[in-house]
């Protein structure tokens, strides 16, 4: 059951939502080049119109490896259509694992590359003021990028640099002087956002619900008790970085330059090998073989890919990646020109509908690329039961744990609770029939990714009986 978009193009599954409207993944059905469809609603918001000649004026001038490339965008009526490309390897709170974050090597692979993609756009003169775990995707190569230029602007041009008096961003990630100063320089702000998204990472929370003194966790962090979670969870080595990020006077937080000086960034980490150091150079240089092991207590085992030299060249930034659907792009464009200059096209009412068994299986014949289209998202999980048995217990456990429950559309669930923070929290659950088994497909609708993630792992835990273990089925993941 395929839906046309634009001649060859399928519009095969919802990738996220937000208030503008949808992310839908795009797939040629010819070429299986693949493209995320972001949909805009101009008409919901009197100062959308703007807001969206803004974001695509400003995605234009990007292009760099740790940023989602822009392919072009068009307008259907009110519909302002932003082709982007496609980061299969889904959101990166999805890889934080609730109250641990993830091995650290992990998270300075991810750091090291989400700090060259907000050098480039402080580089430009643009600052993206909403940067937190949800805003940044992995490629299928677990390359971070940079995404949603929705509230991003240009604060210097022409050399000269303006202060900005918005707010904007997310509370948790915002940096203090936002909410004390009427006005405040761009780039300490984005670089106070990297260091919160630094501690998600690492500790699998986030420190505090905003920088106010009104706020007991971030008192106990300006009066260093460290002692204190997320911090006691922290190596001392990156939490000698943080403390350097998150210093409340911006004049003194560390700036770009002095991050990639920094003894946890220039850490070289090595497949079977605790921590090593070295003495000098940048990271974006080959070093050579290291000379001191500092710690022991981290577990370096589930180090997979490349050795350190090969993988310092993913996140370089002054040298572009190869990109298979870019290179293809670039040299034979005429398919996703098709779609961004395009012909009128018709949208399925609930596109959810279309990721249907006949997609997702591998057919005699057919490579897995369709399966590696999907999202590799974790939370999800396989079923030992048939649909309705599987949607009746997930019915159950979240009637249980006290969530308010509504089928949204054929196969599709929206749950909502409230955080531990009492903010709002909609997710929702989508029962996909697969090579005979069901999988249940979670998706944050509303609210905080990380609690999101929380949220799901105690549903899985609560439904472990059921849950079929066996990894072959998996697509991706
Ligand atoms: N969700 C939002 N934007 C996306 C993109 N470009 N690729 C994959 N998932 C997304």
């Amino acid at each position: 059951m395929a839906v046309p978009f634009v001649e060859d193009w399928d519009l095969v599954q919802t990738l996220g939502e937000g208030a503008y409207g949808e992310v839908q993944l795009a797939v040629n059905r010819r070429t299986e080049e693949a493209v995320a469809v972001k949909k805009v609603d101009t008409a919901r918001a009197l100062d959308c119109p703007e807001n969206i000649r803004k974001e695509i004026c400003i995605n234009k001038m990007l292009n760099h490896p740790n940023i989602v490339r822009f392919y072009g965008h068009r307008r259907e009526g009110n519909i302002q259509y932003l082709f982007l490309e496609y980061c299969s390897g889904g959101e990166l709170f999805d890889r934080i694992e609730p109250d641990v974050g993830m091995p650290e090597v992990d998270a300075h692979r991810f750091f090291l590359q989400l700090i060259a993609g907000v050098e480039y756009l402080h580089s430009i003169g643009i600052t993206h003021r909403d940067i937190k775990p949800e805003n940044l995707l992995l490629d299928d190569r677990d390359n971070l990028k940079l995404s949603d230029f929705g509230l991003a602007t240009v604060y210097r041009h022409n050399g000269r640099e303006r202060l900005l008096n918005k707010m904007c961003g997310t509370l948790p990630y915002v940096a203090p002087e936002l909410l004390r100063r009427k006005e405040f320089r761009a780039e300490p702000v984005d670089i106070w956002s990297c260091g919160i998204v630094l501690v998600a990472m690492l500790a699998g929370e986030l420190p505090w619900d905003q920088p106010a003194d009104s706020c007991q966790e971030y008192c106990d962090w300006n009066e260093k008790k460290l002692y204190l979670t997320p911090w006691k969870k922290i190596d001392s080595i990156p939490l000698s970085l943080l403390n350097k990020i998150l210093i409340e006077g911006p004049k003194a937080r560390a700036t770009i330059s002095d991050i990639k000086k920094d003894r946890w960034f220039i850490y070289q980490f090595k497949k079977g090998v605790k921590r090593a150091w070295l003495s000098s150079g940048s990271p974006n240089e080959s070093q050579g073989p290291f000379t001191k092991h500092i710690h022991s207590n981290v577990d370096l085992s589930h180090v997979s890919g490349l050795p350190w030299s090969e993988d310092q060249a993913r996140y370089s930034s002054s040298q572009p990646e190869p990109r298979v659907a870019l290179s293809s792009w670039d040299s034979n464009h005429s398919s996703i020109d098709n779609l961004v200059q395009g012909i009128s096209f018709s949208q399925p009412t609930c596109t959810d509908h279309m990721l249907v068994s006949s997609q997702l299986q591998s057919t005699p014949g057919s490579s897995q690329s369709s399966w590696q289209r999907l999202v590799k998202r974790m939370t999800r999980f396989f079923t030992k039961l048939n649909a309705e048995q599987s949607y009746l217990a997930l019915k159950d456990v979240c009637e249980k744990l006290g969530y308010t429950w509504k089928k949204s559309c054929n196969n599709q669930v929206t749950i909502s609770t409230m955080d531990r923070r009492n903010n709002k929290l909609i997710f929702k659950a989508n029962f996909i029939e697969m090579n005979e088994r069901i999988l249940v497909d979670f998706r944050l609708s509303k609210g905080d990714g990380l609690e999101f993630k929380r949220h799901f792992v105690g549903i899985r835990h609560k439904l472990s009986d059921i849950i079929y273990s066996q990894k072959i089925l998996l697509p991706v993941t």
